[in-house]
């Protein structure tokens, strides 16, 4: 079933179309990744789908609910969170009061969200630091946090923005294996990521965006095989 259909957005700043005309489906489960040079329109599609802008032209349909015009926290509340390209820890707070930052969308008592919250940071394997400031945290542990507080909020659909940027290849590993996990749990996920093999072993779907417009769509084997794929994209690759 498809849970969320972009119909033919585009989105707008001035002259420059930062999204042009762009559909496609996301089934329920899946990972979709989302690539595309930079300045593509990634960041932008998922700000149109999560409320951050309303699409200039076109439809965000999720679970047959048109989203356009609706905020962030309405959008939230429905079931979409999505992370941060660059992250937004609450930095002089602990990791445990973030995650629980996140609960608290769905529930007014602190004792609730404080135990919705453990059981995210479980997910994520940060039980030892529950009580460190988030902002004294290594960029891997701060990434990791930020997927713990979106889950917390109990989301059908995750929206991941480069959540390996900046990390090696161990932390872009424990990254991976998160994504896999979080799958596992039955959420569906879309994935913006530069990293190519990441994203080739995680992405079921892959849409390509190029200056603004969707250049392919297909499974890992058939993106990594399209030619205007390669010309555009992966040709200038860090693979
Ligand atoms: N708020 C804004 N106002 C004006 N132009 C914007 C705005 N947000 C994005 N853009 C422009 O829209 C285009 C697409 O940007 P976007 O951030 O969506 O790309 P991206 O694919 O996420 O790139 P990157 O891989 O570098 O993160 C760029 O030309 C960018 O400068
Ligand atoms: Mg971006």
């Amino acid at each position: 079933m498809a849970i969320l259909k972009i119909q033919r957005v585009s989105k707008f700043f001035g002259g420059l179309a930062a999204n042009s005309d762009i559909s496609f489906e996301v089934q329920q489960g899946m990972i979709m990744g989302l690539i595309g040079p930079n300045g593509a329109g990634k960041t932008t599609l998922f700000n149109c789908i999560t409320g951050y802008y309303p699409p200039s032209r076109g439809e965000i349909v999720f679970y047959n609910k048109r989203m356009n015009g609706l905020h962030p926290d309405a959008v939230c509340k429905l079931g979409m969170a999505r992370t941060w390209q660059k992250v937004r820890p609450l930095a002089r707070m602990s990791v445990v009061d973030n995650v629980m930052v996140g609960a608290l969308c769905r529930t007014n008592s602190l004792t609730k969200a404080r135990e919705m919250a453990m059981e995210q940071i479980k997910v994520v394997h940060l039980e030892q630091r529950l009580d460190a400031r988030a902002g004294s945290l290594p960029i891997g542990e701060r990434k990791k946090l930020e997927v713990a507080r979106v889950l917390a909020t109990q989301p059908k659909l995750l929206l991941l923005d480069e959540v390996m940027g900046g990390l090696n290849p161990a932390e872009s590993e424990e990254l991976i294996q998160l994504i896999l996990d979080v799958r596992k749990l039955g959420i569906t996920q879309m994935v913006i990521e530069h990293n190519m093999r990441a994203i080739m072993r995680v992405s079921d779907r892959i849409v390509v965006l190029n200056s603004g417009e969707k250049l392919a769509e297909g499974n890992p084997r058939e993106i990594v095989a399209n030619k205007a794929v390669i010309q555009a994209y992966l040709g200038e690759s860090d693979a």
